[in-house]
């Protein structure tokens, strides 16, 4: 096996309470000013206040910036950058979904930069970063806190595209359940099918490692015990924490390994139809996995013993297939369709999806079963209905 690493944000706080470790952060690293991230769906919800009492108490100066879109374009990215150039900072706080966090995260390494998004997307190699940053998700999903990827949208080729270097990978985390506590049960399951797929694409990827296993697997035990309980009822904040722990370990499974073919195909469902990514995972989810059947039965297998020992002393096919239903009986239970039809995607828009998908070939060379062009198609055609 060659060499292998995986990276993790150096300093990570978690439990109930913990957004209340902010003045300690801000205390070390003796920042001035604060740059805050967040969008109106946070906002409204009341949960940003969280981070501005703590940051008031210190009396530290802060900008609010709330006008992120849900799953950005490397424009949006382009258009905040301008209103942050007019602000005094020198730390970030970014308090959202993997939208605003993959928005703040860009921001690190551009904010004095002398390249633009535009260079990133054409070589992410020349990025650095110029400013330290603290991420607290408030969805279950992404595991954009730990990763060293922000993904954008190209509305020009109609796709979206990760920008990828370590970098990116934010310093401090604070998972405190309290900011998924009033999560809308329909992101609940969105999000957490994509921090599903994060674990499940990781362990099964070609570049997954022993690094990578262990935040996989680990994530996988608390993902699968939870997210049904989690999406029926809002109040169990066991399930809860264990999802936003879940989430976190499937970012750093990311570091080291890399997600396949799920996440591949899905990124054109996102970038032309602008279909939630935790949506457009799940639809594609069980069907890329039961194609990648043959080529990940040992790894499917070694997944349902982490999640189901009961099942020990059973074959590997049952093991891997148990892991296959599980995933197409968690998007159902929590109500994600499982097709195309509703999202004005049709027949015709075919050969687009096929192009698209197989030029994702960052994430397709991960994938143990190749895919060809008609594998693409066929894959697509049983979601299309
Ligand atoms: N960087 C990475 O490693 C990585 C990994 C996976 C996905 N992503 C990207 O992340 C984006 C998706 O992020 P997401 O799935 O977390 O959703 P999101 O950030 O797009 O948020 C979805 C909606 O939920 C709302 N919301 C968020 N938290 C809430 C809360 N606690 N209560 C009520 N409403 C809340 C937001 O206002 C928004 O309207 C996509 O662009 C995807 O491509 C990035
Ligand atoms: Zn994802």
């Amino acid at each position: 096996m060659p060499a292998y690493q995986i990276r993790i944000p150096s300093c990570v706080y978690a439990g109930e309470g913990s957004v209340g470790k902010l003045k300690e952060i801000i205390q070390k690293e003796a920042a001035k000013s604060v740059l805050v991230f967040t969008d109106k769906g946070i906002v409204a919800t009341g949960l940003l206040k969280l981070v501005t009492d703590e940051l008031e108490e210190l009396g530290v100066r802060y900008t609010v910036f709330d006008d992120l879109k849900a799953e950005p374009a490397y424009t949006d990215v382009e258009r905040v950058l301008e209103d942050v150039k007019k602000a005094e900072g020198d730390f970030i706080v970014a308090m959202g979904g993997g939208s605003v966090m993959d928005a703040a995260k860009l921001v690190s390494l551009l904010k004095g930069a002398p390249y633009t998004v535009r260079d990133l997307l054409k070589d992410p190699s020349i990025a650095q970063k110029y400013l330290k940053s603290v991420m607290i998700p408030t969805t279950c999903g992404t595991g954009a806190e730990a990763t060293c990827n922000a993904i954008v949208a190209i509305p020009e080729e109609e796709t979206k595209k990760g920008i990828v270097n370590n970098a990116m990978i934010p310093d401090y985390v604070i998972l405190d359940a309290r900011t998924i506590a009033k999560l809308p049960p329909h992101i609940v399951a969105a999000t957490g099918v994509d921090a599903l797929a994060h674990v499940v694409e990781c362990y099964t990827s070609k570049k997954a490692t022993p690094l990578s296993d262990t935040y996989a697997l680990a994530g996988a035990k608390l993902i699968f015990a939870n997210i049904r309980r989690a999406y029926e009822n809002p109040d169990d904040m066991e399930a809860k924490s264990a999802m936003l722990l879940g989430a976190f370990y499937g970012g750093i499974a990311i570091t080291g390994s890399g997600t396949t073919a799920v996440h591949a195909l899905s990124y054109p469902l996102g970038g032309k139809y602008h279909i939630a990514h935790g949506v457009s995972n799940a639809i594609l989810f069980a069907h890329v996995m039961e194609y990648n059947l043959e080529a990940c039965r040992v790894q499917l297998a070694g997944l349902c013993d982490a999640i189901a020992p009961e099942l020990y002393g059973a074959g590997e096919d049952e093991k891997a297939r148990y892991v296959i239903d599980q995933i197409a009986d968690i998007v159902k239970t929590t109500q994600i369709p499982t097709d195309l039809s509703g999202f004005g995607v049709r027949m015709e828009d075919l050969d687009f999806l096929v192009t698209a998908g197989s030029q994702q070939t960052r994430l397709l060379v991960n994938n143990r079963r190749e895919l060809s062009l008609d594998d693409i198609r066929a894959i697509y055609l049983k979601v299309l209905k």
